[in-house]
């Protein structure tokens, strides 16, 4: 028998609707971060909590499909809006996924 390697697989990224000040948010679990941002798309409002995360860094809205990158909360693309307010950023001491 040959040795083998084998690595536990990977969750896939999660939004967990949570609160900041007060004010309703979505934590956005990535691989070596959470990173926290308004509850609705600067856009049209969609719940952000709904939408779904691209390439483990950009976020997706359910609606309209504007993508916001995660690191910076800006718009990359999709119908013209202010850019994501990110309200907080953890990390988990993960290492990120290789590219
Ligand atoms: S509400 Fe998010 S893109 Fe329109």
């Amino acid at each position: 028998m040959g040795s083998s390697t084998t690595r536990a697989p990977q969750a896939p990224p999660h939004l967990e609707p949570t609160e900041r000040d007060g004010r309703p948010a979505v934590a956005v679990h990535l691989a070596d971060q959470i990173v926290t941002v308004a509850a609705r798309c600067p856009h049209r409002g969609a719940p952000l909590a709904e939408g779904t995360v691209v390439a483990g860094a950009f976020l997706e809205c359910p609606w309209h499909g504007a993508t916001f990158d995660l690191r910076t909360g800006k718009r990359l693309r999709g119908p013209a809006c202010p850019d994501l307010d990110i309200v907080d950023r953890t990390p988990t001491g993960a290492a990120p996924a290789p590219d």
